[in-house]
C-alpha cells in the first residue's frame, strides 16, 4: 500500500484499551470508562482484517494495548497470528508485568523475537508513583529473562518528564553500556486530560546534550530499511543503542509507515489526528472482503505528512488516549 510517497507495511494493533498500570502521562487524570466487550473486535475479527491488511502489502506487526497480556486468550490470538504466512514480524509492546519465564518462552515458540518494554525509571518508589503500581522488581524480572531467553532487540521506552526522571537520564542510558538494549527517550506527548504537565516535557537536544556530557558524544548510526521513528545512537563501547523518539520537536510523519487498528475495530492512519474509521461495523455488517480491502486502502489517503501538537494553537490535539489508540 502506498500513501504519499511512502509504502505503508506495518500494521499497529491495540488488543484492548485495558491495562493494569495507570501511568500519569498515558491515562486520562479523571475518571474513565472502558470500551463495553461488545465493542471490541473479537480476536477472529482482527485476524480477518490483519489477513486483509497482509493481502495490501502489510508484513510487520505490533501488539500493543493498553496493555496486551491482560486481554483474555491472548496466548492463541497471538500463535494464530504468527502463522498468517504473509506476516514476516510480530512483536509486542507491553509493560512487562505480566509477563513470567513460560508466557516468554510461549512466545518465542511462536517466533516472536522482540519485545518493547515501558520503562521510565529505575527507581522501585518513583515506578510506583507514575504507574500507579508496586511492579518495579516485576517488570525488571521480565525484562532479564526475555534477555536471557535470547529475545533481541529488548527495546525499553522511557517518557522523559522534568521533575520525575529527568535525574535519571544517565542511568537509563547507562543501561546500554551493560545490555544490548534499545533504550528509547521519548517525547511527552499531551494527549487531551493528562495529569502530567505540559511544562514536564523535556525535548530531545537537552536529553541528548545531558548524555554526551556525562559519556561523550552519541555516534549516529545509519538508518536502516523499516526502521521505526525513533533515531539511533551508540555511545562509546556500548552494547546497546541509545534512541530518541521525537514527537515534539521533529515531526516525523512524512516517514511514517504505520497504520493502527484499535480494538473498537476502526482504522487510523495516525495516532495524533483524531481520523478514523469504523471497519468492524462493515465487517459485522457483512461487507465483503473487497469491500473490506477498500476502506483499508482508503484509510491510507487520510494519512497525513505532518502534525499539529506543537503548534501554540493546535486544533487538533487529539482527544484519545493512548491506552485506547495503541501508542
Ligand atoms: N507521551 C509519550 N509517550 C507515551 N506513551 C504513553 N503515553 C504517552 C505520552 N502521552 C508511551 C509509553 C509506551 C508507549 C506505547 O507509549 O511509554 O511505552
Ligand atoms: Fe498501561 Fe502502557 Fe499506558 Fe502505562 S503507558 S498505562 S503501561 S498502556
Amino acid at each position: 500500500m502506498i500513501a504519499g510517497n511512502r509504502s505503508i507495511n506495518y500494521l499497529r494493533i491495540s488488543v484492548t484499551d485495558r491495562c493494569n498500570f495507570r501511568c500519569r502521562y498515558c491515562v486520562p487524570a479523571s475518571p474513565f470508562s472502558v470500551i463495553e466487550h461488545k465493542k471490541i473486535a473479537r480476536y477472529e475479527e482482527l485476524l480477518k482484517i490483519t489477513r486483509l491488511a497482509c493481502e495490501l502489502g502489510i508484513t510487520k506487526v505490533r501488539i500493543t494495548g493498553g496493555e496486551p497480556f491482560v486481554r483474555k486468550g491472548i496466548f492463541s490470538f497471538l500463535e494464530k497470528l504468527c502463522n498468517l504466512d504473509a506476516l514476516k514480524d510480530v512483536s509486542i509492546t507491553t509493560n512487562g508485568s505480566l509477563l513470567t519465564r513460560d508466557k516468554i518462552k510461549a512466545l518465542i515458540q511462536m517466533g516472536i523475537k522482540r519485545l518493547n518494554f515501558s520503562l521510565d525509571t529505575l527507581d522501585p518508589v518513583k515506578f510506583a508513583s507514575i504507574t500507579g503500581r508496586d511492579r518495579f522488581h516485576r517488570v525488571w524480572d521480565s525484562i532479564m529473562t526475555a534477555h536471557s531467553l535470547g529475545i533481541s532487540p529488548i527495546k525499553i521506552n522511557a517518557v522523559a518528564l522534568r521533575g520525575f526522571n529527568d535525574d535519571e537520564i544517565d542511568s537509563l542510558a547507562a543501561l546500554t553500556m551493560e545490555y544490548p538494549f534499545h533504550l528509547r527517550f521519548i517525547e511527552y506527548m499531551p494527549m487531551g486530560d493528562s495529569a502530567v504537565e505540559k511544562n514536564q516535557q523535556i525535548l530531545t537536544q537537552e536529553i541528548q546534550d545531558k548524555i554526551e556530557s556525562s559519556f561523550g558524544p552519541l555516534i549516529p548510526m545509519e538508518r536502516e530499511y523499516n526502521d521505526g521513528p525513533a533515531k539511533k545512537f551508540k555511545l562509546s563501547n556500548a552494547k546497546g543503542v541509545v534512541g530518541f523518539i521525537t514527537p515534539i520537536s521533529s515531526h516525523f510523519c512524512s516517514e511514517c509507515n504505520r497504520l493502527r487498528l484499535t480494538s473498537r475495530g476502526t482504522l487510523r492512519p495516525c495516532l495524533l489526528h483524531n481520523y478514523e474509521k469504523d471497519i468492524l461495523i462493515s465487517l459485522r455488517n457483512g461487507a465483503s472482503d473487497r469491500e473490506l480491502k477498500s476502506i483499508i486502502e482508503s484509510t491510507l489517503t487520510h494519512k497525513p505528512l505532518f502534525h499539529s501538537l506543537n503548534e501554540a494553537n493546535a486544533k487538533d490535539i487529539p482527544i484519545s488516549h493512548m491506552t485506547s489508540i495503541g501508542g
